[in-house]
């Protein structure tokens, strides 16, 4: 696996697997990285000739308040895994690299960003646009690929895809979760023990909405009330949102029809931890 940190390197090698007509997948990431990661790279692996993975934690899609400097950097064990998996190339670039002195053009995306965690994450979004765009630009993949956990980040970028006209596909890829139902995220790191055990309320509320539903359930009010009371029964977890939207607008639904999403956000402690499940009527 080639290893590059700058932006000038990346471009000569792309260029170089480019002319000998590979075709490049992109999976962009934030490290620490776990089975719901190397779901995407195995995806980009079958589709593409030529795989790349970028490990850059993002700090323009961090608040203030959030947890940029704690994040997990897992960066040895990564690359164990990343080589295991034939990625061809890791692009590891610093924040200078990607934001240097002067820095001052932001991607922002000014509707799906409205609902969900752009609530709650003020700026998120933004961040995400614009150094997702940055990794475009540099990759110039066919493929790049997206995990579903982020369902409001994947359907932002799809359409920042469309807007701004940029030339790939974009690809996602199921959540992984682990054996006991709660999906992979390099934020499980933070769990305790006990911790973990309660953040298995978010999975299991989503089953019961699901099995609710299946049994006829239309009222979205009535099954955000059921997902609610099931998670605060595990105390010291704290919802930020439980809500339903439709899955092309993310516009919250009153009644069930056509293709949705059930998406939850809650903290345990200073950990925030998401979920979804899309679903028909
Ligand atoms: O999903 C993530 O890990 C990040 O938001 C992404 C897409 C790598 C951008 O920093």
């Amino acid at each position: 696996m080639i290893v590059t940190k700058t932006i000038s390197e990346t471009r000569r090698i792309i260029n170089e697997a480019k002319k000998k007509g590979k075709k490049i997948g992109l999976v962009p990431t934030m490290g620490a990285l776990h089975d719901g990661h190397l779901s995407l790279v195995r995806q980009a692996k079958k589709d593409c000739d030529f795989v790349v993975v970028s490990i850059f934690v993002n700090p323009t899609q961090f608040g203030p308040d959030e947890d940029y400097k704690k994040y997990p950097r897992t960066l040895t064990d990564d690359k164990l895994l990343l080589g295991r998996g034939k990625v061809d190339l890791l692009f590891l670039p610093t924040a200078e690299e990607m934001y240097p002195q002067r820095f001052s053009t932001y991607v922002t995306e000014g509707n799906l960003s409205q609902f969900l965690c752009g609530k709650s994450r003020p700026g998120h979004f933004r961040g995400v646009c614009t150094v997702v765009t940055k990794l475009f630009n540099i990759i110039t993949p066919g493929i790049a690929y997206f995990g579903q956990k982020d369902y409001q980040q994947v359907e932002i970028v799809k359409k920042m895809v469309k807007d701004l006209n940029f030339s790939l596909k974009i690809k996602t890829v199921p959540i992984a979760r682990e054996e006991n139902g709660l999906a992979m995220s390099s934020r499980n790191k933070y769990l305790n023990s006990s911790e973990r055990k309660k953040a298995l309320a978010i999975s299991q509320s989503l089953s019961l909405a699901k099995q609710l539903i299946r049994k006829g359930e239309r009222n979205c009010k009535i099954i955000k009330n059921k997902i609610k009371n099931h998670i605060r029964s595990k105390k010291s977890v704290k919802i930020d949102y439980v809500e339903v939207v439709d899955a092309k607008t993310l516009e919250p639904k009153t009644k069930l029809s056509d293709r949705f999403v059930i998406a939850i956000a809650v903290y345990l402690g200073k950990t925030r931890l998401i979920d979804n499940i899309i679903l028909e009527a």
